[in-house]
């Protein structure tokens, strides 16, 4: 669960204030999951920061899974989003010099989880995907396609309760995109994730079961 309690988030550019989030209250539940558009700089990187625990609202309260972000520390921040979160972006952010089932064992292996553990769910989620002969390969002999299945499958690994995606489809194909829409939309309905996806493209928006539209900073319309 994501909520926002008229959040705030101002940056300071020299003496200028750039109010990137003007105010969102938004709620957004287990088992959904929720799309995000808006116009360039209307702040939906900030959201889905601030919904990440990786910045804090300037005002106003985010609460990651009933936990207020602004009252913990850098550490418990950094395990909370290891353990109840992942990430998903435009350019991938694979490891260049790791293999794909290296890259997906990451989150794993940071939380301390023994090597065969583990390599069975590494196993398990790239068979999902369909990237199973793909394991030792390296991600730049991978299509963008594979390279975000791999992103995706790295940020379930660890089963979040949360999985936010900030343009998955940004760097592909209709064909690839297509494809990690109907992932993301599957991992939506297992375990009563929380998924926000902010997107560009309006044909990905009917993958959400909401939609909501930013400008300015601010929550223009929902549904
Ligand atoms: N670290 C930062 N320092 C200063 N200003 C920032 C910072 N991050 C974002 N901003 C500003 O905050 C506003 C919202 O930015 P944000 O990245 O959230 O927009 P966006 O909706 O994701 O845009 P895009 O569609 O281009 O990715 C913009 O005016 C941007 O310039
Ligand atoms: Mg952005």
């Amino acid at each position: 669960m994501i909520e926002f309690q008229d959040a705030r988030k101002v940056y300071r550019q020299g003496s200028r204030l750039i109010p990137a989030l003007d105010g969102v209250s938004l709620r957004i539940a287990p088992g959904s999951f929720a799309v995000v558009m808006g116009p360039s700089g209307s702040g939906k990187s900030t959201l889905l920061h601030l919904a990440a625990g990786l910045d804090l609202p300037t005002s106003g309260e985010v609460r990651i899974d009933g936990i207020a972000t602004a009252a913990r520390t850098d550490d418990e921040l950094t395990l909370l989003r290891r353990r109840r979160i992942g990430l998903v972006f435009q350019f991938f952010n694979l490891i260049p010099t790791l293999t794909v089932a290296e890259n997906v064992s990451i989150p794993l292996l940071l939380d301390g989880v023994q090597k065969t553990t583990a390599h069975s769910k590494v196993e398990a989620l790239l068979d999902r995907v369909g990237l199973r002969d793909r394991r030792d390969h390296y991600p730049d002999e991978l299509s963008g396609g594979e390279m975000q299945r791999v992103a995706v499958v790295r940020a379930l690994v660890t089963d979040p309760s949360i999985l936010l995606a900030d343009e998955p489809t940004g760097n592909l194909d209709s064909a690839a995109g297509r494809d990690i829409l109907e992932l993301i939309r599957a991992v939506a309905r297992e375990n009563g994730r929380t998924v926000v996806m902010v997107t560009h493209d309006a044909s990905a928006a009917a993958f959400g079961d909401r939609l909501i539209r930013l400008r300015d900073g601010r929550v223009e319309s929902e549904r």
